[in-house]
């Protein structure tokens, strides 16, 4: 498919062919061509024509309403979800609980990360976990974890609602796999049905090159795949393996998935196929490339970071294995500076509808300890959690906006190369189709306006014929650069993990002719065609259920009205004034329009 090229610069070469005064034209040509942000001052409408159906989606692969997952590195694991199911953080679980309330299927979960591949279980320990090595390199830091890890899993989905939960078991010394074994045990008895997957081994490609194992390579890892699996068929508890339950290889960088799988994987049964990628790296400080802001507005850039394994994925589609990116995020090794802008949060976004449209079935946002940079919540001090006043990171919102953005029952996404986004690093927006499960009819569209033009709008253009009305909600902010005033559907989220303000959509009612979608730049919009104001169409209410209480320190246990507490969380009432600031900035915008 190719859409029409539409761009401003092939339109004022027209113009300027046409004009009377051809020096005084070429001055405003030159002028805008030369400063591109002159572009935006009048941007042309975009065409959004889908295609009839998905059959023509490269690897149409049906997603579910909970597409987006949440990954947790171990070692900080209980200073998010707290150390015991009596101390969980009120903030998480309302963070968790946006969320949840905005799907149908369980709110996907994993644990792991290289934490988890160098920890140990420990059945009889009563803390949910103890750091065992104060000198850790920060990117693998590992600990003892005992029960208390499940009860607090439990617990927390008892309150926020069904969660699907996904672990690692080490494959770093598979000779002796006794703990291994231990947890395998300990996870099916303790969580049940909500364990989802056991991941045998995290990014074994770098065992290597980290000293994990001298000279590991493919051929060394399949047959000791093939132990471990014998062991958990054959274990002291018996067999812990009845069902396909076990998820690998959690590749991430220097093997390929289409070699891993024709060395062996394939013959072992595998639920699902796992890749952890990111597009950079800050492993060695910042430099020009991990702090290239650019780069994640750069619609070109996804389709090549999301067909990173393009040969295994359809291996597995032909073995019909899904294959899941069970880490992503910006910037590896913590993120750089622009790890949480608003830049970040449009790129999740857009990575994750191209990993869907490319053949994934899932992909989970990556979240580590205090301070990461690409987080998606921190607690308000590294010590202690129970504090309200946590910070939002960018990429939660992009969370949020992901959580409303699939239907219930299945959809086929297909990445529309608007304004031939896919290949043309001019373009500044992007685009995708959500077809319904049997790939026919165009649901629902995901518009994104890359512009960093101070809220100006950009129009979306749909033909005559493909929806009566349409219903949209906007995740907007400032500029691209923007860390906090980001809003989805006119809320943000506030300092205990609750959503402030009135949720608010818009509504477009004559479309059976073609309409004109607004969408500011920088924004992205999720449109649900034919949805009418008063259907049921888009999520409403309110997700908070843990209240907007906060607890303070030394009281455990007695809730404290937020606005009771000492205001040493500066900024938040600031922080308000702006967003309605910008409310009424972009209502002018918007009446201009
Ligand atoms: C846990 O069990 C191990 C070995 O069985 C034992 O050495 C250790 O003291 C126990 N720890 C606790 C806290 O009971
Ligand atoms: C096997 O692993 C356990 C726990 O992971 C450890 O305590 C034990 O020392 C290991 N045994 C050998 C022989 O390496
Ligand atoms: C690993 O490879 C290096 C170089 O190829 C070699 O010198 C070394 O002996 C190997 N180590 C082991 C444990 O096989
Ligand atoms: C992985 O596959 C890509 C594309 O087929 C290829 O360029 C690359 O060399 C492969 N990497 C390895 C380690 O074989
Ligand atoms: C930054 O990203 C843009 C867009 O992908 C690219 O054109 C440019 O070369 C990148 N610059 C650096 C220093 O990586
Ligand atoms: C990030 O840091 C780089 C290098 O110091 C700087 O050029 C850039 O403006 C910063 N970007 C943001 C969004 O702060
Ligand atoms: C496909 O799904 C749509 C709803 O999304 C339904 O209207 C249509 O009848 C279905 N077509 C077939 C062939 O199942
Ligand atoms: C969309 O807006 C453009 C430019 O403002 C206008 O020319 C066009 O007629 C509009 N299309 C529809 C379907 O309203
Ligand atoms: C949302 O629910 C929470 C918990 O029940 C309550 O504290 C809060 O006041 C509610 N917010 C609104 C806007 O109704």
């Amino acid at each position: 498919m190719a859409p029409s090229r539409r761009s401003f610069v092939s339109l004022s070469w027209a113009a300027l062919a046409r004009c009377p005064l051809p020096s005084f034209c070429l001055f405003f040509w030159m002028l805008f061509n030369l400063f591109p942000n002159a572009h935006a001052l009048s941007p042309s409408p975009v065409d959004v024509t889908p295609p009839q159906n998905a059959h023509s989606a490269i690897s149409a692969v049906v997603v579910q309403d909970n597409f987006l997952g949440i990954s947790f590195e171990l070692n900080s694991f209980d200073t998010l979800w707290g150390k015991s199911p009596q101390q969980m953080p009120i903030p998480i679980q309302n963070y968790l609980a946006n969320l949840r309330a905005r799907i149908h299927s369980p709110l996907r979960i994993r644990i792991g990360g290289n934490s988890m591949d160098s920890s140990t279980y420990v059945s009889n320990q009563t803390q949910m976990i103890v750091l065992t090595d104060p000198n850790a390199y920060f990117n693998d830091v590992p600990v003892d974890f005992g029960p208390t890890f499940f009860d607090v899993l439990n617990a927390m989905a008892d309150v926020v609602g069904e969660m699907q939960f996904m672990i690692t078991l080490s494959m770093q010394d598979p000779q002796n796999d006794t703990d291994v074994i231990d947890l395998a045990k300990a996870a099916r008895d303790m969580l049940g049905d909500r364990l989802d997957s056991m991941l045998l081994g995290n990014e074994p490609d770098l065992y290597a090159g980290h000293g994990t194992r001298a000279n590991y390579t493919i051929q060394d890892y399949i047959p000791e795949i093939g132990e471990v699996l014998n062991d958990l068929r054959n274990s002291q508890y018996g067999n812990l393996i009845p069902n396909t339950i076990i998820g690998g290889p959690t590749i991430c960088c220097t093997w390929n998935l289409s070699d891993v799988l024709d060395a062996g994987l394939t013959q072992y049964p595998y639920k699902y196929y796992t890749l952890q990628h990111y597009p950079t790296h800050t492993c060695n400080g910042p430099n020009a490339k991990n702090t290239n802001i650019t780069y994640f507005v750069s619609h070109t850039n996804v389709p090549v970071f999301a067909q990173w394994q393009s040969k295994g994925i359809q291996m597995a589609q032909s073995a019909n294995v899904p294959v899941l990116m069970t880490e992503y995020n910006t910037v590896s090794c913590g993120g750089s500076n622009i790890s949480d802008t608003f830049a970040a949060a449009l790129w999740a976004v857009d990575v994750a509808l191209g990993f869907a449209s490319y053949g994934l079935s899932a992909a989970y946002l990556h979240t580590r300890e205090y301070q990461v940079l690409y987080n998606l919540f921190d607690p308000a001090t590294p010590d202690d959690s129970m504090q309200p006043g946590w910070r939002t990171g960018s990429p939660y919102y992009s969370a949020l906006f992901l959580s409303e953005t699939f239907p219930h029952d299945g959809a086929v996404v297909l990445d529309l190369n608007l304004d031939n986004s896919i290949y043309d690093a001019a373009t500044t927006v992007a685009g995708y189709a959500l077809y319904g499960q049997n790939g026919t009819v165009c649901e629902r569209l995901v518009l994104i306006n890359f512009g960093d033009d101070a809220g100006t709008p950009r129009s979306f253009t749909l033909p005559p014929g493909i929806a009566h009305s349409a219903g949209v909600r906007l995740l907007t902010a400032p500029s691209i650069a923007e860390t906090m005033q980001i809003t989805w559907a006119g809320q943000i989220v506030g300092r205990n993990g609750e959503l402030e303000g009135t949720q608010s959509t818009q509504y477009y009612t004559r479309c059976a002719n073609g309409c004109n979608i607004s969408v500011p730049g920088p924004g992205v919009a999720l449109v649900l065609l034919g949805a009418t104001e008063g259907d049921s169409s888009f999520y409403v209410g309110n997700s908070t259920v843990a209240g907007i209480v906060g607890f303070q320190e030394g009281s455990m246990g007695v809730p404290v009205r937020s606005s009771s507490l000492p205001k040493m969380f500066g900024g938040h009432e600031r922080a308000c004034v702006w967003a309605t600031a910008g409310v009424v900035v972009l209502g002018v915008l918007h009446a201009l329009f």
